[in-house]
Protein backbone atom coordinates (compact mmCIF):
# COMPACT_ATOMS: atom_id res chain seq x y z
CA UNK A 1 0.00 0.00 0.00
CA UNK A 2 2.86 2.46 1.07
CA UNK A 3 4.44 2.10 -2.69
CA UNK A 4 1.24 2.40 -4.68
CA UNK A 5 0.13 5.48 -2.42
CA UNK A 6 3.85 7.57 -2.87
CA UNK A 7 3.29 6.63 -6.67
CA UNK A 8 -0.26 7.57 -6.53
CA UNK A 9 0.43 10.66 -4.75
CA UNK A 10 3.52 11.69 -7.01
CA UNK A 11 0.62 11.32 -9.89
CA UNK A 12 -1.63 13.77 -8.53
CA UNK A 13 0.97 15.99 -7.45
CA UNK A 14 2.28 16.58 -11.24
CA UNK A 15 -1.36 16.54 -12.03
CA UNK A 16 -2.06 19.71 -9.75
CA UNK A 17 1.25 21.28 -11.42
CA UNK A 18 0.44 20.93 -14.33
CA UNK A 19 -3.06 22.37 -14.06
CA UNK A 20 -1.56 25.37 -12.12
CA UNK A 21 0.49 26.53 -14.83
CA UNK A 22 -1.88 25.51 -17.56
CA UNK A 23 -4.90 27.25 -18.87
CA UNK A 24 -8.09 27.67 -16.73
CA UNK A 25 -11.11 27.63 -19.24
CA UNK A 26 -11.53 25.68 -22.10
CA UNK A 27 -12.37 26.99 -25.52
CA UNK A 28 -14.43 24.31 -26.99
CA UNK A 29 -17.55 23.22 -28.67
CA UNK A 30 -19.87 20.40 -28.27
CA UNK A 31 -19.24 19.51 -30.89
CA UNK A 32 -15.86 18.77 -31.00
CA UNK A 33 -16.14 16.64 -28.22
CA UNK A 34 -18.85 14.96 -29.72
CA UNK A 35 -16.84 14.47 -33.09
CA UNK A 36 -13.98 13.12 -30.73
CA UNK A 37 -16.38 10.67 -29.11
CA UNK A 38 -17.62 9.24 -32.14
CA UNK A 39 -14.20 7.00 -32.26
CA UNK A 40 -15.76 5.23 -29.20
CA UNK A 41 -18.92 3.15 -30.47
CA UNK A 42 -18.30 0.26 -27.98
CA UNK A 43 -18.10 -2.48 -31.18
CA UNK A 44 -13.66 -3.35 -29.92
CA UNK A 45 -12.76 -2.88 -26.64
CA UNK A 46 -9.94 -0.26 -26.04
CA UNK A 47 -7.17 -1.05 -23.41
CA UNK A 48 -7.41 0.78 -20.11
CA UNK A 49 -4.34 2.77 -20.46
CA UNK A 50 -5.14 3.97 -23.85
CA UNK A 51 -8.78 4.88 -22.71
CA UNK A 52 -7.36 6.75 -19.62
CA UNK A 53 -4.69 8.87 -21.00
CA UNK A 54 -7.60 9.82 -23.42
CA UNK A 55 -9.97 10.53 -21.02
CA UNK A 56 -6.69 12.54 -18.91
CA UNK A 57 -6.44 14.69 -22.06
CA UNK A 58 -10.33 15.16 -22.63
CA UNK A 59 -10.25 16.54 -18.77
CA UNK A 60 -6.78 18.41 -19.06
CA UNK A 61 -8.37 20.60 -22.11
CA UNK A 62 -12.29 20.20 -22.27
CA UNK A 63 -12.67 20.94 -18.40
CA UNK A 64 -12.50 24.45 -16.19
CA UNK A 65 -9.78 23.71 -14.01
CA UNK A 66 -12.08 24.33 -10.59
CA UNK A 67 -8.76 23.30 -8.66
CA UNK A 68 -6.71 25.60 -10.15
CA UNK A 69 -5.44 28.02 -7.42
CA UNK A 70 -7.03 31.06 -9.68
CA UNK A 71 -10.01 29.77 -10.08
CA UNK A 72 -12.02 32.06 -7.85
CA UNK A 73 -15.57 30.01 -8.15
CA UNK A 74 -18.97 28.83 -7.54
CA UNK A 75 -17.33 26.43 -3.79
CA UNK A 76 -16.15 23.71 -6.01
CA UNK A 77 -12.81 23.16 -3.94
CA UNK A 78 -9.11 21.99 -4.48
CA UNK A 79 -9.47 18.46 -3.08
CA UNK A 80 -7.22 17.07 -0.65
CA UNK A 81 -4.89 13.53 -1.53
CA UNK A 82 -6.35 11.78 1.28
CA UNK A 83 -9.67 12.17 -0.05
CA UNK A 84 -8.36 11.90 -3.57
CA UNK A 85 -7.38 8.23 -2.15
CA UNK A 86 -10.83 7.62 0.10
CA UNK A 87 -12.99 8.04 -3.33
CA UNK A 88 -10.59 4.79 -5.13
CA UNK A 89 -10.84 2.95 -1.92
CA UNK A 90 -14.69 3.08 -1.88
CA UNK A 91 -15.00 1.84 -5.61
CA UNK A 92 -12.61 -0.59 -4.99
CA UNK A 93 -14.51 -2.36 -1.95
CA UNK A 94 -17.96 -0.83 -3.26
CA UNK A 95 -19.50 -1.08 0.16
CA UNK A 96 -23.46 -0.58 0.38
CA UNK A 97 -24.50 1.33 3.58
CA UNK A 98 -28.22 0.82 3.30
CA UNK A 99 -28.11 -1.58 6.08
CA UNK A 100 -25.40 -1.27 9.20
CA UNK A 101 -24.85 -5.07 9.10
CA UNK A 102 -23.89 -5.32 5.43
CA UNK A 103 -21.15 -2.40 6.19
CA UNK A 104 -20.31 -2.42 9.69
CA UNK A 105 -17.05 -0.35 9.19
CA UNK A 106 -18.12 2.22 6.59
CA UNK A 107 -21.29 2.72 8.71
CA UNK A 108 -19.44 3.39 11.99
CA UNK A 109 -16.72 5.70 10.42
CA UNK A 110 -19.36 8.11 8.53
CA UNK A 111 -20.89 8.08 12.22
CA UNK A 112 -17.81 8.66 13.71
CA UNK A 113 -17.24 11.62 11.48
CA UNK A 114 -20.31 13.00 12.03
CA UNK A 115 -20.64 12.99 15.27
CA UNK A 116 -17.03 15.06 15.67
CA UNK A 117 -18.74 17.80 13.18
CA UNK A 118 -22.45 17.77 15.05
CA UNK A 119 -20.31 18.55 18.04
CA UNK A 120 -18.58 21.33 16.43
CA UNK A 121 -22.13 22.91 15.82
CA UNK A 122 -23.47 22.20 19.21
CA UNK A 123 -25.95 19.98 18.33
CA UNK A 124 -26.99 17.27 21.06
CA UNK A 125 -25.18 13.81 21.16
CA UNK A 126 -28.53 11.93 19.90
CA UNK A 127 -28.85 14.24 16.94
CA UNK A 128 -29.51 12.16 13.43
CA UNK A 129 -26.88 12.81 10.48
CA UNK A 130 -26.34 11.13 7.59
CA UNK A 131 -23.98 11.89 4.51
CA UNK A 132 -26.29 12.94 1.44
CA UNK A 133 -25.29 13.86 -2.59
CA UNK A 134 -24.68 17.42 -1.65
CA UNK A 135 -26.55 20.32 -0.11
CA UNK A 136 -29.83 20.19 -2.53
CA UNK A 137 -30.12 16.64 -0.67
CA UNK A 138 -29.64 17.72 2.26
CA UNK A 139 -32.14 20.87 1.99
CA UNK A 140 -34.84 18.56 0.94
CA UNK A 141 -34.20 16.20 3.73
CA UNK A 142 -34.77 19.15 6.04
CA UNK A 143 -38.01 20.49 4.00
CA UNK A 144 -39.75 16.79 4.11
CA UNK A 145 -38.41 16.10 7.99
CA UNK A 146 -39.67 19.85 9.11
CA UNK A 147 -43.48 18.59 6.93
CA UNK A 148 -43.23 15.68 9.40
CA UNK A 149 -42.74 17.14 12.51
CA UNK A 150 -45.30 20.21 11.92
CA UNK A 151 -48.08 17.84 9.89
CA UNK A 152 -48.14 14.56 10.91
CA UNK A 153 -50.77 13.39 9.16
CA UNK A 154 -48.74 14.65 6.28
CA UNK A 155 -46.17 11.73 5.78
CA UNK A 156 -49.77 9.05 5.46
CA UNK A 157 -52.18 11.44 3.51
CA UNK A 158 -50.00 13.77 1.66
CA UNK A 159 -50.18 17.65 1.64
CA UNK A 160 -54.06 17.60 0.21
CA UNK A 161 -55.68 16.72 3.48
CA UNK A 162 -53.61 19.51 5.19
CA UNK A 163 -56.44 22.48 6.64
CA UNK A 164 -54.27 25.19 5.53
CA UNK A 165 -51.03 25.52 2.75
CA UNK A 166 -47.66 25.33 4.33
CA UNK A 167 -45.08 28.26 3.80
CA UNK A 168 -41.32 27.88 3.89
CA UNK A 169 -39.29 31.40 4.47
CA UNK A 170 -36.18 32.61 3.24
CA UNK A 171 -34.38 35.39 2.15
CA UNK A 172 -33.79 36.76 -1.29
CA UNK A 173 -30.22 35.52 -1.21
CA UNK A 174 -31.34 32.14 -0.25
CA UNK A 175 -30.12 28.90 -2.04
CA UNK A 176 -32.73 28.34 -5.39
CA UNK A 177 -32.63 24.65 -4.35
CA UNK A 178 -35.68 25.20 -2.23
CA UNK A 179 -37.41 26.63 -5.06
CA UNK A 180 -37.09 22.90 -7.08
CA UNK A 181 -37.75 21.46 -3.27
CA UNK A 182 -41.35 22.90 -2.73
CA UNK A 183 -42.04 22.18 -6.47
CA UNK A 184 -40.83 18.42 -5.98
CA UNK A 185 -42.20 18.36 -2.46
CA UNK A 186 -45.89 19.21 -4.14
CA UNK A 187 -46.01 22.16 -1.61
CA UNK A 188 -45.81 24.36 -5.20
CA UNK A 189 -43.13 26.93 -5.57
CA UNK A 190 -45.93 29.81 -4.14
CA UNK A 191 -45.23 28.13 -0.81
CA UNK A 192 -41.92 29.66 -0.64
CA UNK A 193 -42.17 33.36 0.26
CA UNK A 194 -38.90 35.26 -0.18
CA UNK A 195 -37.72 37.69 2.84
CA UNK A 196 -36.06 40.78 2.33
CA UNK A 197 -32.68 41.51 3.63
CA UNK A 198 -30.54 44.46 5.10
CA UNK A 199 -27.53 46.67 3.68
CA UNK A 200 -25.26 43.00 4.86
CA UNK A 201 -27.68 41.10 2.79
CA UNK A 202 -28.95 39.23 6.04
CA UNK A 203 -32.62 38.15 5.83
CA UNK A 204 -34.11 41.33 8.02
CA UNK A 205 -36.21 40.00 10.44
CA UNK A 206 -39.33 42.70 10.65
CA UNK A 207 -40.00 41.68 7.32
CA UNK A 208 -39.75 38.11 8.55
CA UNK A 209 -42.17 38.71 11.26
CA UNK A 210 -44.60 40.86 8.79
CA UNK A 211 -44.64 37.93 6.11
CA UNK A 212 -44.97 35.65 8.75
CA UNK A 213 -48.54 37.38 10.20
CA UNK A 214 -49.93 38.00 6.78
CA UNK A 215 -50.17 34.55 5.85
CA UNK A 216 -51.38 33.86 9.02
CA UNK A 217 -54.29 35.62 8.64
CA UNK A 218 -54.41 34.54 4.74
CA UNK A 219 -55.21 31.37 6.38
CA UNK A 220 -51.38 29.67 5.64
CA UNK A 221 -49.58 27.49 7.64
CA UNK A 222 -46.13 28.88 7.93
CA UNK A 223 -43.77 26.04 9.41
CA UNK A 224 -40.10 26.37 8.22
CA UNK A 225 -37.59 28.92 8.13
CA UNK A 226 -33.91 28.90 6.71
CA UNK A 227 -31.54 31.03 7.62
CA UNK A 228 -28.59 30.70 5.23
CA UNK A 229 -24.95 30.74 6.55
CA UNK A 230 -22.92 31.69 3.63
CA UNK A 231 -25.11 32.63 0.88
CA UNK A 232 -23.98 31.35 -3.18
CA UNK A 233 -23.79 35.28 -3.77
CA UNK A 234 -22.30 37.21 -1.36
CA UNK A 235 -21.48 34.98 1.24
CA UNK A 236 -23.85 36.24 3.45
CA UNK A 237 -24.70 35.13 7.29
CA UNK A 238 -28.02 35.43 8.40
CA UNK A 239 -28.60 36.40 11.74
CA UNK A 240 -28.81 32.66 12.95
CA UNK A 241 -29.37 33.23 16.83
CA UNK A 242 -32.27 35.99 16.39
CA UNK A 243 -33.41 33.53 14.01
CA UNK A 244 -33.78 30.54 16.13
CA UNK A 245 -35.34 32.43 18.92
CA UNK A 246 -38.33 33.55 17.21
CA UNK A 247 -38.51 30.28 15.28
CA UNK A 248 -38.50 28.82 18.76
CA UNK A 249 -41.32 31.15 20.15
CA UNK A 250 -43.55 30.76 17.00
CA UNK A 251 -42.90 27.13 16.86
CA UNK A 252 -41.76 26.60 13.25
CA UNK A 253 -38.85 25.00 12.40
CA UNK A 254 -35.69 26.54 12.14
CA UNK A 255 -32.80 25.21 9.35
CA UNK A 256 -29.29 26.51 8.96
CA UNK A 257 -28.20 26.23 5.16
CA UNK A 258 -24.75 26.00 5.96
CA UNK A 259 -23.53 24.36 2.90
CA UNK A 260 -20.82 26.42 2.06
CA UNK A 261 -20.13 28.32 5.37
CA UNK A 262 -20.75 25.63 7.60
CA UNK A 263 -16.88 24.35 7.75
CA UNK A 264 -16.11 27.66 9.30
CA UNK A 265 -17.42 26.31 12.66
CA UNK A 266 -14.33 24.46 13.37
CA UNK A 267 -12.20 27.90 13.15
CA UNK A 268 -11.98 29.49 16.32
CA UNK A 269 -11.44 32.81 14.24
CA UNK A 270 -14.08 32.16 12.13
CA UNK A 271 -16.90 30.29 14.97
CA UNK A 272 -18.36 32.98 16.44
CA UNK A 273 -20.11 34.34 13.09
CA UNK A 274 -22.31 31.21 13.47
CA UNK A 275 -23.74 31.93 16.81
CA UNK A 276 -27.00 30.77 17.02
CA UNK A 277 -26.69 27.57 14.24
CA UNK A 278 -26.12 25.03 17.87
CA UNK A 279 -30.08 26.06 18.11
CA UNK A 280 -31.39 25.14 14.74
CA UNK A 281 -33.24 21.84 14.12
CA UNK A 282 -31.77 20.82 11.00
CA UNK A 283 -28.38 21.79 9.48
CA UNK A 284 -27.16 21.43 6.02
CA UNK A 285 -23.25 21.52 5.44
CA UNK A 286 -21.87 20.25 2.40
CA UNK A 287 -17.69 18.49 2.52
CA UNK A 288 -17.35 19.00 -1.52
CA UNK A 289 -17.61 22.90 -0.79
CA UNK A 290 -15.26 24.15 2.20
CA UNK A 291 -14.36 21.00 3.31
CA UNK A 292 -12.39 20.30 0.27
CA UNK A 293 -13.31 16.56 -1.28
CA UNK A 294 -14.18 15.84 -4.10
CA UNK A 295 -18.15 15.67 -5.24
CA UNK A 296 -20.89 14.01 -3.61
CA UNK A 297 -20.58 14.96 -0.25
CA UNK A 298 -22.90 16.61 1.40
CA UNK A 299 -24.34 16.28 5.08
CA UNK A 300 -27.83 16.68 7.27
CA UNK A 301 -27.93 16.81 10.97
CA UNK A 302 -31.09 16.98 12.92
CA UNK A 303 -31.79 17.29 16.06
CA UNK A 304 -35.20 15.38 16.27
CA UNK A 305 -34.15 12.17 15.23
CA UNK A 306 -37.71 10.18 15.97
CA UNK A 307 -38.63 12.73 13.18
CA UNK A 308 -35.92 12.25 11.12
CA UNK A 309 -37.02 7.99 11.23
CA UNK A 310 -40.42 8.97 10.76
CA UNK A 311 -40.48 10.88 7.57
CA UNK A 312 -37.75 8.20 5.95
CA UNK A 313 -38.70 4.98 7.84
CA UNK A 314 -39.66 1.85 5.19
CA UNK A 315 -40.95 -1.74 6.27
CA UNK A 316 -40.01 -4.40 3.46
CA UNK A 317 -39.50 -8.16 3.50
CA UNK A 318 -36.33 -8.03 0.97
CA UNK A 319 -34.31 -5.87 2.93
CA UNK A 320 -31.95 -7.74 5.52
CA UNK A 321 -33.66 -7.57 9.21
CA UNK A 322 -33.08 -4.34 10.79
CA UNK A 323 -29.85 -4.49 13.08
CA UNK A 324 -30.60 -4.47 17.03
CA UNK A 325 -28.95 -2.75 19.41
CA UNK A 326 -27.35 1.09 19.20
CA UNK A 327 -27.48 1.51 15.51
CA UNK A 328 -29.50 2.97 13.23
CA UNK A 329 -29.84 1.53 9.56
CA UNK A 330 -29.58 4.38 7.28
CA UNK A 331 -32.03 3.34 4.51
CA UNK A 332 -34.49 4.21 7.36
CA UNK A 333 -32.81 7.42 8.32
CA UNK A 334 -32.25 9.39 4.95
CA UNK A 335 -33.58 9.84 1.47
CA UNK A 336 -31.31 7.29 0.01
CA UNK A 337 -31.73 3.46 -0.10
CA UNK A 338 -28.28 2.03 -1.93
CA UNK A 339 -25.97 4.24 -0.34
CA UNK A 340 -22.12 5.34 -1.63
CA UNK A 341 -19.78 5.58 1.17
CA UNK A 342 -19.58 9.22 1.25
CA UNK A 343 -17.81 9.68 4.27
CA UNK A 344 -15.01 8.05 3.68
CA UNK A 345 -13.36 11.22 1.86
CA UNK A 346 -13.85 13.65 5.04
CA UNK A 347 -12.77 11.01 7.80
CA UNK A 348 -9.14 10.23 5.69
CA UNK A 349 -8.89 13.80 5.03
CA UNK A 350 -9.56 14.45 8.06
CA UNK A 351 -7.96 12.30 10.15
CA UNK A 352 -4.25 13.06 8.06
CA UNK A 353 -4.46 16.56 8.51
CA UNK A 354 -5.76 16.31 12.16
CA UNK A 355 -8.59 18.98 13.42
CA UNK A 356 -5.75 21.77 13.18
CA UNK A 357 -4.76 21.03 9.20
CA UNK A 358 -8.12 21.63 8.71
CA UNK A 359 -8.52 25.07 10.62
CA UNK A 360 -5.71 25.87 8.94
CA UNK A 361 -7.01 25.17 5.56
CA UNK A 362 -9.65 27.55 6.58
CA UNK A 363 -8.25 30.52 7.58
CA UNK A 364 -5.66 30.49 5.31
CA UNK A 365 -8.81 30.53 2.76
CA UNK A 366 -9.96 33.25 5.13
CA UNK A 367 -7.05 35.65 4.93
CA UNK A 368 -6.56 35.10 1.10
CA UNK A 369 -10.21 36.98 1.04
CA UNK A 370 -9.05 39.62 3.11
CA UNK A 371 -5.70 39.67 0.81
CA UNK A 372 -8.07 39.93 -2.37
CA UNK A 373 -10.35 42.35 -0.75
CA UNK A 374 -7.51 44.58 -0.35
CA UNK A 375 -5.91 44.50 -3.36
CA UNK A 376 -9.30 45.67 -5.36
CA UNK A 377 -9.69 48.74 -3.05
CA UNK A 378 -6.11 49.43 -3.44
CA UNK A 379 -6.41 49.13 -6.91
CA UNK A 380 -9.89 51.23 -7.16
CA UNK A 381 -12.41 48.23 -7.29
CA UNK A 382 -15.88 49.06 -5.30
CA UNK A 383 -16.70 46.26 -2.74
CA UNK A 384 -20.53 45.81 -2.48
CA UNK A 385 -20.38 42.88 0.11
CA UNK A 386 -19.91 42.36 3.29
CA UNK A 387 -18.86 38.96 5.02
CA UNK A 388 -16.26 37.59 6.94
CA UNK A 389 -16.02 34.72 4.56
CA UNK A 390 -13.90 34.63 1.86
CA UNK A 391 -16.07 35.73 -1.19
CA UNK A 392 -15.65 39.38 -2.53
CA UNK A 393 -17.80 41.29 -4.99
CA UNK A 394 -16.97 44.21 -6.70
CA UNK A 395 -17.05 46.79 -9.73
CA UNK A 396 -16.22 50.23 -10.79
CA UNK A 397 -17.80 52.74 -12.28
CA UNK A 398 -18.84 52.05 -15.99
CA UNK A 399 -17.91 48.52 -15.79
CA UNK A 400 -19.87 45.81 -17.22
CA UNK A 401 -18.84 42.85 -15.17
CA UNK A 402 -20.21 40.36 -18.21
CA UNK A 403 -17.83 41.59 -20.52
CA UNK A 404 -15.38 41.75 -17.81
CA UNK A 405 -15.06 38.01 -16.51
CA UNK A 406 -15.40 36.99 -20.00
CA UNK A 407 -12.36 39.12 -21.34
CA UNK A 408 -10.53 37.52 -17.24
CA UNK A 409 -11.18 33.93 -18.39
CA UNK A 410 -10.88 34.31 -22.29
CA UNK A 411 -7.21 35.29 -20.96
CA UNK A 412 -6.78 32.46 -18.83
CA UNK A 413 -6.18 35.04 -16.38
CA UNK A 414 -8.88 33.62 -13.40
CA UNK A 415 -12.42 32.28 -13.36
CA UNK A 416 -14.85 34.70 -11.76
CA UNK A 417 -18.30 34.87 -12.26
CA UNK A 418 -20.89 37.77 -11.92
CA UNK A 419 -23.78 37.62 -9.55
CA UNK A 420 -27.25 40.41 -8.98
CA UNK A 421 -26.64 42.46 -5.72
CA UNK A 422 -29.92 44.11 -5.47
CA UNK A 423 -30.67 43.87 -9.20
CA UNK A 424 -27.46 45.14 -10.29
CA UNK A 425 -24.56 43.08 -11.95
CA UNK A 426 -21.71 42.98 -10.60
CA UNK A 427 -17.98 40.94 -10.27
CA UNK A 428 -18.07 37.64 -7.63
CA UNK A 429 -14.83 35.84 -6.53
CA UNK A 430 -14.69 33.42 -4.13
CA UNK A 431 -11.22 31.86 -2.66
CA UNK A 432 -12.17 28.24 -3.04
CA UNK A 433 -8.73 26.78 -3.58
CA UNK A 434 -6.47 25.88 -0.67
CA UNK A 435 -3.68 26.36 -3.33
CA UNK A 436 -4.45 30.36 -3.35
CA UNK A 437 -1.24 32.54 -2.62
CA UNK A 438 -0.93 35.98 -2.00
CA UNK A 439 1.15 35.85 -4.98
CA UNK A 440 -1.77 34.56 -7.51
CA UNK A 441 -3.84 37.23 -6.14
CA UNK A 442 -1.71 39.99 -6.74
CA UNK A 443 -1.29 38.98 -10.20
CA UNK A 444 -4.52 38.71 -10.89
CA UNK A 445 -5.55 42.00 -9.54
CA UNK A 446 -2.76 43.31 -11.53
CA UNK A 447 -3.63 41.86 -14.54
CA UNK A 448 -7.58 42.89 -13.83
CA UNK A 449 -6.21 46.64 -14.02
CA UNK A 450 -4.67 46.26 -17.49
CA UNK A 451 -7.98 45.07 -18.79
CA UNK A 452 -9.55 48.19 -18.35
C1 LIG B 1 -26.04 27.92 0.33
C2 LIG B 1 -26.17 26.71 -0.55
N1 LIG B 1 -27.08 25.77 -0.25
C3 LIG B 1 -27.24 24.68 -1.02
C4 LIG B 1 -26.49 24.48 -2.15
C5 LIG B 1 -26.71 23.25 -2.98
O1 LIG B 1 -25.64 22.40 -2.74
P1 LIG B 1 -25.24 21.23 -3.75
O2 LIG B 1 -24.79 21.91 -5.00
O3 LIG B 1 -24.15 20.52 -3.03
O4 LIG B 1 -26.44 20.39 -3.96
C6 LIG B 1 -25.52 25.42 -2.50
C7 LIG B 1 -24.69 25.24 -3.70
O5 LIG B 1 -23.84 26.04 -4.01
C8 LIG B 1 -25.36 26.57 -1.69
O6 LIG B 1 -24.47 27.53 -1.98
Amino acid sequence: MQSILESLRSVVEEVNSEIAGGPIVPQVTPQQIRDHLARYDFSQPVALPELCADVEQMLRTWHVQVTHPRYFGLFNPSVTFASVVADALVAMYNPQLATWRTSPAANEIERHTLAWLAAQFGLPTNASASFTTGGAEANLSAVIVALTKAFPEYGESGLLHLPASPAIYISEEAHHSFNKIAHMAGLGRRAIRTVATDDCLRMDLADLRRKLADDRKDGWAPFLVVGTAGTTGAGAIDPLADLARLCRSENLWFHADAAWGGASVISPRLKHHLAGIEAADSITCDAHKWFSVPMGAGMFFCRHPQTVRAAFHAETSYMPAETAGAVADQYHSSVQWSRRFIGLKLFLALAERAESGYVEMIEHQTRMGDVLRDHLQRAGWRIVNSTPLPLVCFTRDGLDPAQFVAALQRRQIAWMSTVKIRGTPVVRACVTSFRTTETDIECVVREMSRLL
